[in-house]
């Protein structure tokens, strides 16, 4: 090697020490003062993400070509702990899940990786990549130094070191560097406990370069200087670049993640990138010579319940298309062509791009009635007896839906309340319907009819995935207790695990579907409302094919629920949109009779499905929401609250940190902005975070939008709820759709409780000026949001 190594992790000591294959190497990577240095030359790593477990594993090749053809030369991939351990101590590296498979298959198709193996991984991945059954203890501090944590992240990262040491490109193998935590100065300060993990994956054979990967406001938090730094963002590639650079003066240039769209969440608009910011900041990047990873190439579909959340309670939709070049079934968008051509003219010496491989076939079939139900009352395991109820992970379950039931008195009309519900708690008196809690609301509580008798009470509730992102990750399910009636507690319970696994819906015990659908006349109106009244269950059915391909399920008669094809989990889906249909691929389907489950907890419209041959991924339907008005109607009294602050924010895209004259406590917090920096018409936030009495970020675990005077919902997703979901890639924004409101305009949160603010924390929207506020002022108090 001539060039100088500047972030060499190489320690003679630890090759002895990692008992790896000793395959030798055919080449070195390393990190130069000014380049990625591969086999001592200059290497522009033009990367992209794609997860195994996103793909099925048959597409594998197929993918990694897609991208080999687009021009990239490297892959980068996140490992899900999760996945990985289920079960303390227990590790599964087959199927979805062998991640070596999928680096070997990248090597021949001529991909170095980037290996980016957690233990968090963030992602819309449920609870990050985090395994549940960490939340079986109380009180432990997750991505922490708790040794409950770690002690467990070191022991998997040994794993992974055990199963993917021997493919680094010191061994002979693809992987050329490992990332260390991901985003870690997002969440906390504590370089030590970055520094833990350093010394784990090294431990367990690591040889290649680590790094850190951070948005460059955030890179100062847990930094270790002698780790190499990478950059994560999705716009203004100058001036994100400079930021880097003033935390680390030499080495190359790396944008870890550079978006070319983003995820969907249940009920806000389908994200499409901006064309504007996409080609124009890659062709910057790969002029400045920098490199890129363009996160995602091919986002894929985040099978079975694996989708995560987003704070304070946005759930990820199971289509993780992304608006990526290479679409969520694999195929070339615009997308992909685009970046082939502008890649196609940075090519090292001696590279030379291969066509792109052929489209996997795709089919569609005419709707088939799902004729057989499984009513999930009847379907019940055994029974665990609890005085008071208590969350999903304390009865060892992880995942699935859980029944709490208990025994109500006779009573006029009252109202119903849990402390809190995690997510979504259908409700039932002697098997019929009564109600919804719903996360979404700023309280978990009913009002329920009167009884003459004696009831059964049934809480039948529904995880969505856990949140992925910030502090409020130990998100345990289920009920939050206690559970009252008309303010009484309501005791002695019985629970039902469901787990929705693979025996669970084996064992299912089907039988010929409602009598209902057999009567003449009834009108579709009337089939209609049976179905959608009727109790959550299972519906099976059958459809021939003649050849497999790849299909979307058309699930737009369906409720909310989750869908099967063959025993393969494929997805969640939720009528509401914007993700209509499921991607079923064609490998997982055979020519003959092929088998679909539903599981819908609302209810159809009408029990059958069809196979579409195009995905729908932006169809919104907010009038089919159990939840009915998006904002419930409020009476603002702003006169009541403290002005905690008024000031001028700054031109420009940077955070902002404001600290009041004095601490200010209250319910809501209200941030008027006054004026914009252009004078135009519109506001927009990226996030909002606001600071206890030490400094320190509030937990948005229980925060709500309580009102905000206008959001674009249509032309784009510029909903409130981005302001305070922790991404800073996403905002707030108001309408500019089909009116253009002036004005002030007012963002009030909820905090769920009295809190005590001694400032904020403003990050502009991002990659855009329109919409940065200028004036504003800070209003906080109890009583600024009234119901009407
Ligand atoms: C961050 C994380 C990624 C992913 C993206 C959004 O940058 O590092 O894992 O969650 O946000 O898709």
């Amino acid at each position: 090697m001539t060039a100088p190594k500047l972030f060499s992790m190489v320690a003679a000591a630890v090759l002895l020490a990692a008992n790896l294959s000793a395959q030798t190497p055919a080449h070195t990577f390393a990190i130069g003062t000014n380049d990625f240095l591969l086999d001592g030359a200059r290497f522009q790593i033009r990367c992209g993400e794609i997860h195994a477990a996103r793909v099925p594993k048959e597409y594998w090749r197929q993918r990694l070509q897609m991208a080999k053809a687009m021009g990239l030369n490297t892959v980068c991939a996140y490992l899900f702990w999760n996945l990985h351990e289920p079960k303390p101590g227990e590790f599964n590296w087959s199927g979805q899940a062998d991640d070596a498979e999928f680096c070997r298959i990248a090597q021949e198709e001529g991909l170095w990786v980037i290996l980016r193996p957690g233990p968090y991984a963030c992602a819309e991945w449920e609870m990050g990549g985090t395994p549940w059954w960490m939340l079986k203890d109380d009180g432990v501090k997750l991505r922490s130094r708790d040794p409950r944590y770690l002690d467990a992240a070191k022991n998997y990262l040994k794993e992974v070191g055990r199963v993917l040491g021997p493919l680094q490109i010191t061994h002979g193998g693809p992987i050329i560097m490992a990332q260390v935590e991901n985003e870690y100065g997002f969440y906390g300060k504590d370089t030590q406990y970055v520094d833990e993990l350093r010394k784990a994956l090294v431990d367990a054979g690591f040889d290649v370069p680590l790094f850190q990967c951070n948005p460059p406001d955030q890179m100062k938090n847990g930094l270790l200087t002698n780790l190499f730094q990478a950059g994560n963002f999705g716009s203004s590639v100058k001036n994100n670049f400079a930021k880097v650079r003033k935390i680390q003066p030499v080495g190359p240039l790396i944008c870890s993640e550079f978006y070319p769209g983003w995820f969907d969440t249940w009920g806000q608009p389908h994200h499409l990138g901006k064309p504007e910011n996409y080609l124009p900041n890659l062709k910057l990047m790969l002029d400045m010579d920098a490199s890129f990873s363009i996160y995602m190439a091919h986002g894929g579909t985040t099978f079975g319940l694996w989708s995560g959340c987003d704070r304070p309670f946005k759930p990820d939709t199971s289509s993780y298309d992304y608006d990526a070049p290479i679409s969520e079934a694999g195929w070339a968008t615009p997308k992909f062509f685009q970046t082939r051509e502008l890649l196609a003219r940075y090519l090292l010496p001696g590279e030379k791009l291969p066509e792109p491989p052929a489209q996997n076939p795709v089919i569609s079939f005419a709707p088939v009635e799902l004729n057989q139900v499984a009513p999930l009352f009847e379907n019940l395991p055994a029974a665990i007896k609890d005085e008071t109820p208590r969350n999903m992970e304390a009865y060892d379950q992880g995942y699935g839906c859980i029944l709490y039931r208990t025994r109500i008195p006779a009573g006029a009309a009252t109202t119903l309340e849990a402390t809190a519900i995690h997510d979504f708690g259908f409700v039932f008196i002697d098997g019929k319907r009564a109600g919804i809690l719903d996360r979404r609301s700023a309280n978990a509580k009913i009002a329920l009819p009167a009884r003459e008798t004696e009831a059964q009470l049934d809480i039948l509730v529904e995880p969505m995935g856990r949140i992925n992102f910030g502090p409020e990750m130990s998100d345990r399910k289920g009920i939050i207790a206690p559970v009252k009636l008309g303010g009484e507690v309501l005791q002695g319970w019985e629970i039902f695990n469901l787990p929705l696994d693979d025996k669970m819906v084996a064992g299912l015990k089907f039988h010929p579907g409602p009598i209902i659908l057999k009567l003449h006349p009834i009108s579709p109106e009337e089939i209609a409302t049976a179905m959608r009244n009727s109790a959550p269950g299972f519906w099976r059915g059958t459809f021939n094919l003649e050849k497999a391909g790849d299909t979307f399920l058309d699930l737009h008669s369906w409720g909310k629920g989750v869908v099967w094809v063959n025993g393969h989990c494929l997805s969640r889906f939720w009528n509401i949109g914007p993700t209509q249909t499921a991607y079923a691929p064609g490998c997982w389907l055979h020519a003959g009779e092929n088998e679909i489950v539903i599981l819908d907890y609302t209810g159809p419209d009408k029990p059958e499905i069809a196979g579409l041959a195009k995905p729908i991924l932006d169809e919104l339907h907010p009038e089919k929401d159990f939840q009915k008005a998006h904002r419930p109607a409020v009476k603002l009294n702003l006169q009541s609250a403290a002005l905690a602050n008024t000031g001028t924010f700054a031109p420009g895209a940077d955070t902002q940190e404001i600290k009041f004259a004095a601490p200010v406590s209250g319910k809501f917090f209200c941030l008027e902005a006054l004026t914009a920096q252009d004078e135009k018409p519109y506001a927009a936030i990226a996030e909002l975070d606001l600071l206890d009495a030490n400094g320190n970020a509030i937990s948005h675990n229980g925060w709500t939008i309580a009102y905000v005077d206008s959001e674009e919902r249509d032309k784009e997703d510029g909903s409130a709820e981005n302001a305070i979901d922790g991404q800073t890639a996403n905002f707030w924004h108001t309408q500019w759709g089909s009116a253009s409101p002036v004005y002030p305009h007012e963002l009030i949160l909820n905090l769920g409780k009295s809190q005590t603010v001694s400032g904020f924390r403003y990050v502009p929207r991002q990659g855009g000026d329109s919409g940065r506020i200028k004036d504003y002022r800070i209003l906080i108090g109890d009583n600024l949001v009234q119901p009407k």
